[in-house]
């Protein structure tokens, strides 16, 4: 039985969690695995219904408040997509999962990061990513796509000293014990040359050679 692996990318948005998901979809795929990629907040339909009213910028959310609605957004993630997807062999790539929180609702939002952290093995019910890539850019080449911000959603429309702090989390995250920490600041195949090579070790034995 092909052992179920379960992949998370993290990062600030454009960081291009969204380009490489998709090219080490395909090596997957490639390589003879099974392989769903979803995202946080989403996943699931009440998930999906969950991210709407978070990224809707007539919500109206306190602090609190928004951190209950990530969390419950991943309950229902974890529990009706992530952990079955596991069960049947499959490689799961989830487009952020707890660290988002602590890098927006902690450091961003400035919440108390034990409880972001206890929320955070609530709502996984403990359930531990086997990688969690997170991507490291210099403010230098993320200050070039700030062009691509669209403005549209909440959280894109939060003030730049609320991105700010979050992407300084990101950066200090990124070097924590457990995470794997990829320079996002270089060409797109050269990421994915890196992110594959630190999937490989992982993949286990049922991977085609
Ligand atoms: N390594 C890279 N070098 C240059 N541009 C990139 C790179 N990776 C992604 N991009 C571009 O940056 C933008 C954001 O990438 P995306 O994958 O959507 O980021 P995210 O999913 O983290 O928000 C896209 O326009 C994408 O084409
Ligand atoms: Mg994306």
């Amino acid at each position: 039985m092909k052992k179920g692996l379960f992949i998370v990318l993290e990062g600030p948005d454009r960081s291009g969690k969204s380009t490489q998901a998709a090219l080490l979809k395909t090596w997957l795929e490639e390589r003879g695995r099974e392989v769903v990629v979803t995202r946080e907040p989403g996943g699931t339909r009440l998930s999906e219904q969950i991210r709407k009213i978070l990224l809707d910028p007539k919500s109206v959310i306190e602090p609190m408040t928004e951190l209950f609605l990530y969390e419950t957004s991943r309950i229902k993630h974890t529990l009706e997509k992530i952990i079955p997807a596991l069960k049947a062999g499959k490689v799961i790539i989830s487009d952020r999962y707890t660290l988002s929180t602590t890098a927006y609702q902690g450091y961003g939002r400035g919440l108390d990061l034990k409880t972001v952290e206890t929320l955070n093995k609530i709502a996984t019910m403990n359930l531990k990513p086997d990688l969690t890539i997170v991507f490291d850019i210099p403010d230098r080449i993320f200050a070039q796509r700030e062009h691509l911000r669209n403005g549209r959603d909440r959280i894109e429309r939060a003030p730049d000293a609320f991105r700010r702090r979050v992407n300084r989390a990101y950066k200090l995250l990124a070097r924590k014990p457990g995470m794997t920490r990829v320079d996002a600041g270089r060409p797109i195949e050269a990421i994915q040359a890196e992110i594959r090579a630190r999937v490989q070790p992982v993949l286990g034995r049922g991977a085609k050679k």
